[in-house]
């Protein structure tokens, strides 16, 4: 994975910095954004001992068969619109596997899975450094399941984890799949800088997989239930409840009544 034949991108990737085993890829970006390092570099690893998701949960990194990578942003945006881009990173990702010409169709779960099947193929953390009003980095990390195989899946995954393997029976050259995804991110990227999540609102709105569903949001304990109105252009879900639209700006989305474990 140290090279990428298919990359097209300008800056993305250009510096990728590959590693057999790490702790958590976010953590050694973090590191380089520390030292000051342009962005655009990459760090990639073939596993991770100690993957990190969102919500304190650990990130399941077997080796060799799956995509974990960091990407060091720097993006020149206020803070607020900082919390819209996960969804354009989510975007890129639902975008690549869909280029993959294999008749998936993956969906975004606000505010940063992909998931295919309903089953959750790719988690995203992104990880702000500001200073003031002023973004100094976006750490974007990005677990994406590729090869992964069912019988390696940890049994309270079952139910919930998939993979590009799984739902298609193929192997996918990971390098590929990595490059498609970036080449994917850039443009979104630079675009969202100027314009915001607006003009990517119907592409998301597509592949939205909460919306019109009932869904419980569960904000550090106190539950709220509605139904799913979209994404508005700030990145917050609208909640549709019996007092009105609610935007959500923060917390995990359960599909239903009564929230359940995620992943
Ligand atoms: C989530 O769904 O909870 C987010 C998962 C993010 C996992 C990726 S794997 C690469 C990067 N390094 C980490 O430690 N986490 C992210």
């Amino acid at each position: 994975m140290k090279d990428l034949p298919l990359l097209q991108t300008k800056i993305i990737g250009r510096d990728l910095r590959y590693c057999e085993s790490t702790g958590s890829t976010n953590r050694d970006c973090e590191k380089l954004a520390n030292e000051g390092t342009p962005e655009g570099v990459v760090v990639i690893a073939e596993t991770q001992t100690a993957g990190r998701g969102r919500q304190t949960r650990e990130w399941f990194s077997p080796k060799g068969v799956n995509l974990y990578f960091s990407l060091l942003l720097r993006p020149d945006v206020e803070l607020a619109r900082a919390a819209s881009l996960p969804l354009v990173a989510g975007l890129a990702v639902a975008e690549a596997v869909e280029s993959l010409d294999a008749g998936l169709e993956p969906r975004i779960k606000w505010p940063n899975d992909i998931l295919i099947g309903g089953r959750k193929v790719c988690g995203i953390l992104c990880e702000m450094q500001a200073e003031a009003a002023h973004v100094r980095a976006i750490i974007t990390g990005i677990g994406l399941n590729v090869n992964l195989r069912e019988e390696s899946l940890p049994e309270e995954l079952h139910p919930r984890a998939t993979s590009l393997f799984m739902e298609t029976g193929r192997s996918f050259a990971r390098t590929d799949v990595l490059a498609a995804v970036l080449n994917r991110f850039e443009p979104l990227y630079t675009r969202w800088q100027s314009e915001g999540l607006a003009p990517f609102l119907p592409a998301i709105r597509k592949r939205d997989l909460l919306y019109g569903t009932t869904i419980s949001i569960d904000r550090l304990g106190d539950i709220v239930t509605g139904t799913a109105d979209g994404i508005q252009e700030d990145g917050a879900l609208r909640l549709q409840t019996t007092g009105g639209i609610l935007p959500v700006y923060s917390g995990e989305a359960h599909i239903g009544t009564v929230p359940t474990i995620d992943v």
